[in-house]
């Protein structure tokens, strides 16, 4: 399977995604690469990148390039992390435990969403580089606390707050693909949408060769056991994360706290004052609240209001390597990546993730060579153009 992601046939992530196209059922390759309502910030968040223009020092030699940095006090190869991506296990058989693994290959940290199919157990064991839990209130305290104890004892080393999800958003390509009757279970409601499932057999194979996974084992509720599928979106609307919950989210989690999906300097200042260590500036990839700006775009208003102050890390619409350069000009840390590694696991698991991770990496190198930069350390705002009124707040 390997083979099928290489040179010449996959050059790019967007020719990852085409692969994942082919190879999974329409409701799963739309659940990756859908977004919101009209899809409007989805669309924004990658142009927006179209918007910044790089400025080279030529004539420059740079034989080898820099491309560690520290996060949260950890040293990192490359400015990469890969993003929370729940149900992982519907995209590829063991989905987590195989993203962890490739992420570990490449001694970058993955994130994993409270909405795993695998136990985090398993993930802990696939991977020696950094691991950071993701945590929703699926369920509510009493499902998250047990949760946070296990992930501490596993060995996950940051928590990941995400807190721009009140309510799931309104993906109308999940609706119009029949993931509610899918998962609901019953005969007659799944018929109209079964063939899209039919039509890869392959991936229908391996899904039920995994269990045919329908629970997220990691959302443990009391007296009944892991949360069903089908139990989310109203579990979701009944758990929502506010600010008061951080107090108590601290004391029950010791290690760093990275809080993701801040938009705005209001909500990066508060962040700074509930004791966060890190945030990720982030709109989900655009599947939460559409319209609002690109994040790549709200990047400059957060470091101005609090760079100094807490690591700012981002995400939304990174793919190429010279789109992690932009956002490390403009003030990230590091960055998070949901799609592109996603697209890498839906067309070949494991090996599209390492994939993935191996494209953005040579694209890092490339890029910072011909922008005469020797580390990532050294980018800054004069790398690049940016349209002046982003940096005018
Ligand atoms: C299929 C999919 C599932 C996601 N699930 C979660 C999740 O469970 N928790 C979370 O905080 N973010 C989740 N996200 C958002 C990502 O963590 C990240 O913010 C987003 O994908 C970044 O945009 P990008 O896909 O353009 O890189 C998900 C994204 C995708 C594409």
């Amino acid at each position: 399977m390997s083979q099928s992601v290489q040179a010449p046939r996959v050059l790019n992530i967007e020719d990852l995604r085409r692969a994942a196209k082919r190879r999974l059922p329409r409701v799963v390759f739309d659940y990756i690469d859908g977004g919101a309502e009209d899809e409007w910030t989805l669309r924004a968040n990658s142009r927006a990148f179209e918007a910044v223009t790089l400025r080279p020092r030529c004539a420059v030699a740079v034989p080898s390039c820099d491309l560690r940095t520290v996060v949260l006090g950890a040293s990192l190869p490359m400015p990469l992390i890969l993003a929370p991506v729940g149900s992982s296990r519907l995209i590829h058989p063991r989905g987590e435990e195989a993203a962890a693994h490739a992420a570990g290959a490449a001694g970058i940290p993955y994130v994993l969403s409270t909405f795993s199919g695998c136990l985090l157990e398993d993930v802990a064991a696939a991977s020696s580089a950094p691991l950071w839990y993701q945590l929703y209130l699926a369920g509510g305290r009493d499902c998250a606390l047990p949760a946070l104890d296990r992930a501490k004892a596993a060995g996950f080393s940051a928590l990941v707050v995400t807190i721009d999800t009140a309510v799931a958003g309104m993906r109308e390509r999940d609706f119009r693909n029949g993931v509610k009757e899918l998962l609901g279970g019953k005969m007659r409601s799944m018929l109209p949408f079964v063939s899209q499932l039919l039509v890869k057999p392959r991936w229908l194979a391996g899904f039920f060769a995994d269990g045919g996974l329908m629970k997220f084992p990691n959302i443990v509720v009391p007296g009944k056991g892991p949360m069903l599928y089908a139990d989310v979106t109203a579990a979701l609307e009944q758990s929502v994360v506010t600010w008061e919950d951080l107090e108590w989210i601290r004391e029950a989690w010791t290690g760093p706290i990275v809080i993701k999906g801040i938009h705005t300097a209001e909500d990066a200042r508060r962040a700074v004052d509930e004791g966060a260590d890190a945030l990720v500036v982030s709109n989900h990839g655009g599947r939460q609240l559409d319209r609002v700006a690109p994040s790549l775009q709200m990047l400059p208003e957060v470091v101005a209001a609090v760079g100094d102050r807490i690591e700012v890390l981002f995400d939304g619409g990174i793919r190429r390597g010279s789109d992690i350069i932009k956002a490390l000009c403009l003030g990230a840390r590091a960055v998070l990546v949901g799609r592109a590694y996603a697209y890498g696991l839906g067309a070949a698991g494991e090996a599209g993730v390492a994939r993935a991770i191996e494209i953005l990496r040579a694209d890092l190198v490339r890029t910072l060579k011909l922008l005469g930069c020797a580390s990532v350390g050294e980018l800054a705002r004069s790398y690049i153009d940016v349209p002046r009124d982003w940096l005018a707040k």
